[in-house]
């Protein structure tokens, strides 16, 4: 494509496009419009389809937005083929899914001292440790980057993979490749070995680059964590090339044999393979250890050339980091000890109330706008009534019992990622008459009453899917990326579809083409979508009719029903048949269905009757089946991590075990597929008995359930 920049000096007839368009004349204006169809259109060709823009992220939103100036002046001038009516930016994500052979966790976090410590007996209490018994960690400083996945084979590198979801994440390999401190091969490495670390931009790169970008018009970017995700995320390569990106290597995925049996240990070993590994890493021996290095680097922070936001602490033994294992997304064996958050104060300029899908009413504070850590804040979220009234949910007094009014000046912080919060407020800049926010207590968005019940922290809209808000914020979920994930159907076109009536309720996704295909003009002369994003949605829509029981589960958006719960409600009932026969069946709390669901390990009472209680709703079980109806669901195979005669088996653990903690023996029999039930049921395979075992043995051997002690278990197990 030409540069635009260059034409204009270039070429004296060429349109100005930072003349205001109201200036514009007609034939001006029906000449701009065409220009900019041919450039835009090239441009996204270049982004989407060649993988090789032309121009920089900037440029093409300033030659967007004055299409829509110079139509929104003359909307009968609007072409046909508008780059206005095209869905997705040059932003869309181009890159190759790969799946982790070993998934990518996160860190739990520790925010004080007294956190670290539990750490350290919650480690000490899982392996059953003495008193007397201390564990080694490493302590090093946590990178403000990103996560990357290095694959070596045969010394080779063959792919980066970004984090993603954890599971999955976008191949990067050829931006990857241009990382000065990544090295292309490895020498006397194991067959397989991936290596895993952060990306990370230097504060001093950082500035110059930003510099140079707001020379050259480019984007600028607001904290060097952003400029590396922003470089390395690039479809094209060469624009990675010229960015300084950096690396530093602190763990590892599948490897197929061990450098060390430390973790500190391995990272040396990453080191003489010629990766850069951090200098302040450091062995501590228990939490007041950990505890020094921890203020160590905290002080050594503001010298430092690179952003970190805490300190990671990690088992140094490799056995013993293999016995503690893993909970659902993250290691037991390793915590992120957080630098204490960025405070600034502001002003609190309105308070909105946001009805999400599940109806609960949540307060949202509007901020004057202000910097917090490199980033600009503008909303906070406060909880819910009681936090603004100065209370927790035990009803004691927060903040000294100090209430927030709209026109106070409050602290605001930010932790991590997460929403900014509000730490305080300053009474005496309290405008002098101020009242008390009155939290309502009907729902904004319909006007059904919002209702509190006891015990519960939240106020909730009472009018179901009559609610506007509430079904748009269910379809949001059904349709966000761990439910069905429908490409190019997003939070946005949901809330357009639905306030066309086109979409109510789930089902009307997967009917939308019946409904409205023939039609496609309708939708084709919708503002945003052509015939080819039209049918490219349509397409979309059908290859998620084939579908996993556990994304079905998850994506009904059912309160306290989340991912993981998902995970495990269908790998115990198997089938979408099952399932449905054995929550309407549980409704029953005196029946087996009842008990059988509570037995799922991972499914309390909470749960169990948020479940029943949707389903026992006609117009939710209508809307269910209109779903299922619609789709080809996969049964579910419980994930068979290994070939242990015990992988797959529904096990009970009773009585006190003496070689390992329950805790460790549940950790260890889950890391071989077993299915860890907390009760005895017909659906139980076998029960392990330690010494003491009560009413679980008796009610095995009423059941004639099979029934082992402690050493049988491990020799079973080949622990022995
Ligand atoms: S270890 C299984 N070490 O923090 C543990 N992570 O909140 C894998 N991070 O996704 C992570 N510095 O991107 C580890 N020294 C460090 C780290 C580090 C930064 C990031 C990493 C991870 C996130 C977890």
């Amino acid at each position: 494509m030409r540069d635009q920049s260059q034409d204009k000096t270039a070429n004296a007839n060429a349109p100005d496009f930072d003349a205001p368009a109201t200036t514009l004349t007609r034939a001006e204006a029906e000449k701009e419009l065409a220009l900019l169809a041919e450039l835009l259109s090239q441009a996204n060709e270049e982004y989407h389809t060649k993988d090789a823009p032309r121009l920089s992220d900037a440029e093409y939103d300033r030659l967007k937005r004055r299409n829509q100036d110079v139509e929104a002046k003359f909307p009968d001038l609007k072409r046909p083929d508008s780059a206005s009516d095209q869905v997705g930016g040059p932003l869309a994500d181009g890159f190759d899914k790969i799946r982790h052979e070993v998934r990518m966790l996160s860190l739990g976090n520790a925010f004080s001292s007294e956190d670290v410590e539990d750490f350290d007996q919650r480690i000490r209490k899982f392996l059953g440790l003495g008193a007397e018994e201390s564990v080694t960690y490493t302590a090093e400083p946590k990178i403000d980057g990103l996560s990357l996945s290095l694959r070596y084979e045969g010394g080779a590198l063959v792919y980066a993979a970004t984090r993603g979801d954890g599971e999955t994440g976008e191949n990067v390999t050829a931006n990857a490749r241009m990382i000065g401190s990544i090295p292309q091969s490895l020498t006397g490495a194991p067959d397989v070995l991936e290596i895993r670390g952060e990306v990370y931009m230097s504060r001093s790169d950082f500035q110059a680059l930003n510099k140079k970008q707001a020379e050259t018009g480019g984007k600028t970017f607001s904290n060097p964590r952003n400029a590396a995700a922003g470089s390395l995320r690039q479809l094209d390569a060469n624009i990675t090339r010229v960015r300084p990106l950096a690396f530093f290597a602190y763990a590892w995925g599948a490897m197929s044999a061990p450098l060390s049996d430390t973790q500190m240990g391995t990272v040396e070993a990453f080191e003489n393979f010629g990766f850069s590994t951090n200098p302040l890493t450091k062995l501590c021996n228990g939490p007041d250890e950990l505890i020094a290095q921890y203020e160590k680097i905290e002080q050594t922070r503001a010298t430092l050339d690179y952003d970190i936001d805490g300190v990671v602490y990690k088992v140094n033994a490799l056995d013993l980091q293999r016995r503690l294992g893993f909970r659902s997304t993250t290691p037991r064996w390793a915590i992120a000890h957080k630098f204490a958050a960025e405070l600034a104060w502001t002003r609190l300029e309105a308070i909105e109330i946001q009805v999400g899908r599940t109806g609960a009413l949540s307060p949202v504070a509007r901020l004057l706008p202000v910097t917090v850590g490199g980033v600009v804040v503008s909303n906070a979220t406060l909880h819910n009534e009681d936090y603004i009234a100065g209370k927790d949910s035990k009803g004691e007094a927060i903040r000294d019992g100090k209430d927030i009014r709209v026109g106070d000046w409050v602290q605001v912080y930010r932790a991590g990622d997460v929403i900014p919060k509000i730490a305080d407020v300053d009474l005496s800049k309290r405008p002098e008459k101020s009242d008390a926010y009155a939290f309502p207590t009907v729902c904004p968005e319909c006007g059904s009453d919002a209702v509190r019940e006891d015990g519960d922290a939240v106020r909730r809209c009472t009018g179901g899917l009559i609610c506007p808000a509430q079904a748009i914020e269910k379809l949001k979920h059904f349709v966000s990326r761990g439910a069905f994930d429908i490409e190019g159907l997003g939070a946005k076109q949901v809330e357009q579809f639905y306030s066309d009536g086109w979409i109510k309720s789930p089902a009307d996704i997967f009917t939308l083409k019946t409904r409205y295909g023939s039609g496609l003009q309708q939708l084709k002369n919708r503002e945003g979508w052509g015939e080819k994003s039209a049918n490219n949605l349509f397409d979309a829509i059908d290859t998620r009719r084939n579908v996993d029981l556990s994304r079905v589960i998850f994506s009904l958006g059912i309160r306290h029903v989340g991912e993981q719960a998902s995970k495990l409600l269908a790998n115990h009932y198997g089938s979408w048949s099952a399932f449905e026969r054995g929550v309407l069946d549980a409704q029953d709390t005196k029946s087996d269905a009842w008990a059988d669901l509570n037995s799922i390990d991972g499914v309390g009472v909470v749960m169990a009757g948020s479940l029943t209680q949707s389903f026992a709703q006609a117009h939710e079980l209508e809307m269910i089946r209109a779903l299922v109806s619609e789709l080809s669901i996969n049964d579910a195979i419980a994930p068979q991590v290994s070939d242990s005669p015990v992988a797959g088996k529904t096990v009970v653990f009773t009585g006190s075990l003496e070689k390992m903690t329950r805790a460790e023996a549940k950790a260890r029999a889950e890391g071989l597929g077993v299915k860890v039930a907390g009760s005895v049921s017909a659906k139980t395979d076998l029960l392990v008995a330690g010494s003491g075992a009560g009413s679980k043995a008796k009610k095995a051997a009423d059941l004639g359930i099979e029934t082992i002690d402690e050493d049988a278990w491990l020799t079973l197990i080949g622990d022995a």
